[in-house]
């Protein structure tokens, strides 16, 4: 027998559309992420798929003129589909099809067809449950893969050979890993072994298509599992080969060094408790791809990364280029937090002294948090003392940094003395004993030496100037 789903179609919308394709003699159905979602009792949906069995374009116009206010319909010929904006929501409208792919590339070749042969070309079992919009049957569910089975199971497989899913679009693979991160859920072995014998055809998706689902799954709870399936199945040799430098363990004279891909995964799972912000995410994931270039052995010392932190911000650059990301402030952020990640590390394993804090609070400005935010995670040392003392540390230079902030107000740092002032206390025109002067200033309030304020600074700067062989002019 039919289960039915009426209650997953409360929204009035529903009816309209119901409604508009009756008057056309069309029947169509919900479909995709929208019924998935509602098993799964996930949030509410940002779009709604609706399948006509006729044209999707049509429906929508239709559904259009019976909504207040009567939308705009975006209609994408090409793609035969259409598109309304209804209370924030994206409906998204199309005829059901049966397609086939040209071999390189995503577009279609596009052929009517029936709800079944719509659903068989979709993606996954999960995203081909369909629910009747129509009167005979309004909230049938129409699962002929058991969809229903495997969203019970956590199982994501397609609903036809893997091979052929998976070539007709080969964004789906992505799309493959990133629901198992989302959902936590498991990818059945034919789907992954196919993902794995079709890698290649990740070349033929846009960087930003690829990007987007990085996105997706950097911002699930466990990004790990997304990450190590695209390594298990070399997608991520594609995608981010500076990762897959990272990993292995290589030992000379005994002397071994941590395998930097799992670390790095450890530490992308270990700061998403505590940060939203994708880019720190990133920054996460990314801290460690200078250690594959800079990797020496050295005899007195062992396994060295040296200057890793400055190699990896550079290819932070060069990555986000590759993959068509922002160079923008967000690029420069994540520079910012792989190029600083060693930082307070460093200056945890000693005495942590002001002057130091200051230099850290100076360096990272505002983003000195995030920074101990990143910092924190990398700590994934399995013994129970060594973690305890890092976090105890840890929280020691968070307490320092909050103290000397108080005091010494260093996070967006502004020169108390400025350079049209140093010109006039000592009648200069501008000249390179200005610049001296005020880093000697800078450098001064870091140190503790004077405190990060106007009369002290002045005081200071007259000496400095003092020291150089300048002549102060008498204050009018
Ligand atoms: N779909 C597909 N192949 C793709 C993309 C999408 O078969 N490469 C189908 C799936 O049936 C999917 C539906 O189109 O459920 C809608 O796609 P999309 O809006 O991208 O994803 P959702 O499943 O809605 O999930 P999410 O919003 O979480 O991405």
């Amino acid at each position: 027998m039919q289960q039915n789903y009426k209650e997953a179609l409360k929204d009035p919308v529903f009816n309209i559309i119901s409604d508009a394709a009756a008057e056309l003699s069309v029947d169509c159905y919900v479909i995709g992420g929208f019924v998935r979602d509602f098993f799964l009792k996930r949030n509410t949906p940002k779009d709604i798929d609706i399948v006509a069995v006729g044209s999707g374009i049509e429906l929508a116009k239709a559904v259009a003129n019976r909504l207040p206010k009567k939308p705009q319909v975006s209609v994408f010929k090409n793609f035969g589909t259409a598109m309304i904006k209804h209370q924030g929501v994206e409906l998204e409208f199309v005829g059901a099809r049966k397609e086939s792919y040209h071999k390189d590339s995503r577009n279609p070749v596009v052929e009517n067809g029936s709800l079944e042969d719509d659903q068989k070309r979709r993606d996954f079992t999960i995203n081909a449950l369909a629910l009747s919009l129509n009167e005979k049957d309004y909230g049938a569910l129409l699962d002929p893969f058991d969809g229903i089975t495997d969203l019970k199971e956590k199982r994501i497989q397609t609903p036809l050979e893997p091979g052929i899913t998976f070539s007709d679009d080969p964004l789906r693979m992505l799309r493959a890993i990133r629901f198992a991160t989302q959902l936590n859920f498991e990818i059945q072995l034919s789907s992954l072994q196919a993902i794995t014998a079709h890698k290649e055809r990740i070349k033929i998706i846009s960087k930003e298509r690829i990007v987007d689902e990085l996105h997706k799954i950097l911002s699930s709870i466990k990004p790990s599992i997304g990450f190590s399936l695209l390594h298990q199945t070399d997608l991520l040799a594609y995608i981010l080969p500076e990762l897959v430098a990272l990993e292995g363990i290589e030992e000379i004279e005994g002397q071994r060094h941590k395998d930097n891909f799992w670390h790095t995964l450890e530490v992308v799972d270990n700061i998403t408790p505590h940060t939203d912000n994708v880019w720190l995410r990133w920054a996460a994931l990314l801290h460690d791809i200078g250690k594959a270039p800079t990797k020496r052995f050295d005899k007195k010392i062992g396994w060295t990364f040296h200057a890793h932190e400055f190699v990896g911000a550079k290819m932070v650059y060069k990555l986000f280029k590759r993959l068509r990301m922002p160079l923008n402030d967000k690029m420069k952020f994540v520079q910012k937090m792989v190029f600083m990640s060693s930082r307070p590390i460093a200056l945890s394993q000693d005495h942590v002294t002001d002057s130091a804090v200051r230099r850290l609070v100076f360096d990272a400005g505002e983003y000195v948090d995030d920074l101990m935010t990143l910092c924190e995670a990398d700590i994934t040392t399995k013994n129970p003392n060594k973690q305890k003392k890092y976090k105890n540390n840890f929280k020691l230079v968070r307490q320092k940094i909050i103290e000397v902030e108080e005091r010494d107000h260093i996070r967006n740092f502004q020169p108390p003395v400025s350079g049209a002032e140093i010109m006039k206390a000592f009648n200069l025109e501008p000249s390179k004993e200005i610049g001296i002067i005020k880093e000697a200033i800078k450098e001064a309030i870091l140190e503790g030496e004077i405190a990060n304020e106007y009369d002290a600074a002045y005081t200071f700067m007259l000496k400095k100037g003092n020291d150089l062989g300048l002549k102060v002019v008498k204050k009018t």
